[in-house]
Order: structure tokens, then sequence, then C-alpha cells
């Protein structure tokens, strides 16, 4: 499984897929698991907020990068389902996303 890429191909504000994690930069790189703990949508898909959380792509939800919990819950009609929000953040204080070290030597990212 891959576990080094190029720092060049995570640019600000990108995230891209590397092995099981989503690697990102928000300003500093970082490495969650990339699956949404909501409908398990793929992460490494996701966005960069101008709070440096990474959204997810399907239905918005926000994590924190360094704790791997969920601060916003699931967004459209799923914003509208009664304690929705509550109970995947509360999930992810329990479970947050894995998160990996992320380890830069020269242009070379490893995660570890
Ligand atoms: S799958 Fe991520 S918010 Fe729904």
């Amino acid at each position: 499984m891959r576990r080094t890429v190029r720092a060049s191909e995570v640019p600000p504000g990108s995230v891209i897929g590397v092995g099981e994690y989503a690697v990102g930069n928000n300003g500093e790189y970082f490495a969650v698991g990339r699956k949404c703990r909501h409908l398990r949508a793929d992460l490494a898909g996701g966005s960069i907020d101008p709070d440096g959380c990474l959204v997810c792509p399907w239905h918005g939800a926000k994590y924190d990068v360094k704790t791997g919990r969920m601060v916003r819950g699931p967004q459209g009609i799923f914003a509208k389902i009664p304690k929705l929000d509550s109970a995947v953040k509360l999930l992810t204080r329990a479970f947050p996303l894995d998160r990996g070290y992320v380890r830069q030597v020269g242009d070379d990212l490893t995660i570890e």
C-alpha cells in the first residue's frame, strides 16, 4: 500500500488519498482515516474549509483533523433528522477517525 507521496502532490488546501488515509494540507500536513463516519464516503475526495477542517464530499460533515472528531454533522436533508447531528458527533468522540503521522523529509511525505 502506498505510504509515501511528494509534498508537491498535496499543495495547500488539497486532500488526496494515500492508502487508507486522506492526506491533506491545511497549512500543516495531516492524515486521517478515509471513511466518513456517516455513510463511509471517501474523505480523500473532500475539501478543506476556512477553519482547516476536512469536509466530507457527500453530505458536508466536517472533521477536526487533529482529533478525528466530527464537529458538524451531515448537512442537507440529513440536517433535518432529529438528533442525527449529535448522534454522529458523539460516535466520533468514541470512535474518531484514525490519525496518521506525516513525516516530511525534503519533498517526500511519509505517512506512518
Ligand atoms: S457520508 Fe460523509 S457526511 Fe454523509
